[in-house]
């Protein structure tokens, strides 16, 4: 078993399309151990996205990720991390593959709907980022 960290970002939630994502999720057999809404500062985005630090993106970035409640989700299951990247397909909604939650879902390269670790360090830390043991319901 393993555990991934996965955002439904602010433009998915502000359209209200939350639920089809949620959906989706459940559809792929992932147990949700953990999830809840919050609305990220400026500072939070910047912490949680430190590995961008310094490339051309990380403003927009964290200026976007704090502009609006986002949902943030540990998923668990065999191989969660690998298999939850394969789901939400490639960062560029543009060059994401048919049926994945980015093709579906996203709008650009930013605004792409979703997030998912992309290893176990980092899944490690981006879990620890949002949720405390007493949050988890495994
Ligand atoms: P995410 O998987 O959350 O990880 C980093 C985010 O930076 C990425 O999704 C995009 O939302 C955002 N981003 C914006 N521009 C780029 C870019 N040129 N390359 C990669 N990520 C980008």
């Amino acid at each position: 078993m393993e555990r991934t960290l996965a955002i439904i970002k602010p433009e998915v939630v502000e359209r209200g399309d939350v639920g089809k994502i949620i959906t989706r999720i459940e559809e792929e057999n992932f147990k949700i151990a953990a999830m809840k809404m919050l609305r990220l500062t400026k500072a939070q985005a910047e912490g949680f996205y430190h590995v961008h630090r310094g490339k051309f993106f990380f403003d927009e970035l964290t200026t976007y990720m704090s502009s609006g409640p986002v949902v943030v989700m540990v998923l668990e299951g065999e191989n969660a991390i690998r298999r939850w990247r394969q789901i939400m397909g490639a960062t560029d909604p543009a060059k994401a593959e048919e049926g994945s939650i980015r093709k579906e879902f996203g709008t650009d390269i930013q605004r792409n709907a979703v997030h998912g670790s992309d290893s176990q360090e980092s899944a490690a830390f981006e879990i620890g980022y949002f949720f405390a043991g007493m949050e988890f319901h495994a």
